[in-house]
C-alpha cells in the first residue's frame, strides 16, 4: 500500500478508534476498583518522548526474546517499526502512570486487509487484571464499527480480521488470544515434527476472522 494511503487510512482509523474510549476501563486492582484512561493518539502526533516510553517497555517486556529472535539490532527495527505511517496508539495511564499501550494498524497481510495488533503491552504490576482481556474485546467492538461505516469501506475496503504476531515462547500470551478465537494463521511459520522432535518456530502469526 503506499505511504500516503497507509496514512490516510490511519486517520480514518483513529477517528472511529476516537470513539471508543470517552470512558475509562475499569479494573479492580488490590481489592480496589481503579480507572484506567484510555488515549487514541495517530503515530504522527505521539511525542518523541511516549513513543520512547513505548519502546522501552516492549524492552522491558520482551527485550531478550526480540534480542534472541532478532539480534542485536532489534531495538533500531522496531523504533522504526513503531514510526509506521498509519499506527493508531492506545496509551494507558492510571492517573499519571504509564501502565501499557496498544498499536494497530490497518495493514494488507497475506492478501487479507486486515486490522494488524503491533504490539500490546502492560506494565507487569497491571497484568492478570483483565486488561488485555478488555483491550481485545474493545478491538473486536471496532473492526465491527469500522466495517459498519460506510465512507470508510468505500474508500478503504472492509476488514476481514484482526491479526498478530506472539512469539511461541510466550505462553501467556498465547493462552490469552487462543481463547479470544486467535488461531494459527495459515501463512504461520508453523511447528514442524524432526523424527521424534517436536520444532517449534520463533513465532506464529494469528488471526481472528470468525466474531
Ligand atoms: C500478554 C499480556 C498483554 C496479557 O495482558 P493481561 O492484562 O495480563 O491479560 P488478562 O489479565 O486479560 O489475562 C486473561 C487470561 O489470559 C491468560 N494469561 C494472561 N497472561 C498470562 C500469563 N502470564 N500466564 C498464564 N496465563 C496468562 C490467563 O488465562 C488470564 O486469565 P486469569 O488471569 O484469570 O488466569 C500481558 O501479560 C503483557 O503485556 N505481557 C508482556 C508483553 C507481551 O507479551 N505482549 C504480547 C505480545 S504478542
Amino acid at each position: 500500500m503506499p505511504e500516503d494511503q497507509e496514512q490516510k487510512e490511519g486517520e480514518a482509523l483513529y477517528k472511529i478508534v476516537q470513539s471508543c474510549f470517552d470512558e475509562p476501563l475499569s479494573i479492580e486492582k488490590d481489592q480496589k476498583t481503579i480507572e484506567i484512561k484510555v488515549s487514541p493518539i495517530l503515530v504522527d502526533n505521539l511525542p518523541r518522548i511516549q513513543r520512547r516510553q513505548c519502546l522501552s517497555l516492549v524492552n522491558k517486556n520482551l527485550g531478550d526474546t526480540l534480542a534472541r529472535v532478532f539480534g542485536k539490532h532489534w531495538k533500531k527495527e522496531k523504533t522504526e517499526e513503531m514510526r509506521d505511517p498509519g499506527l493508531v496508539y492506545l496509551l494507558l495511564h492510571h492517573d499519571t502512570e504509564f501502565v501499557g499501550f496498544v498499536s494497530i494498524k490497518a495493514v494488507e497481510d497475506n492478501e487479507s486487509h486486515v486490522l494488524y495488533i503491533y504490539e500490546l503491552q502492560i506494565v507487569k504490576n497491571y497484568r492478570r487484571l483483565g486488561l488485555g482481556t478488555k483491550l481485545l474485546g474493545i478491538l473486536d467492538h471496532i473492526v465491527g464499527l469500522v466495517n459498519s461505516d460506510p465512507a470508510y469501506t468505500k474508500e478503504f475496503g472492509k476488514l476481514e480480521g484482526l491479526s498478530l504476531t506472539v512469539f511461541s515462547s510466550n505462553e501467556g500470551a498465547k493462552k490469552l488470544y487462543f481463547s479470544k478465537g486467535y488461531e494459527i494463521a495459515s501463512h504461520s511459520p508453523a511447528i514442524r515434527y524432526l523424527r521424534n522432535r517436536k520444532i517449534e518456530p520463533d513465532y506464529f502469526i494469528l488471526v481472528k476472522k470468525n466474531f
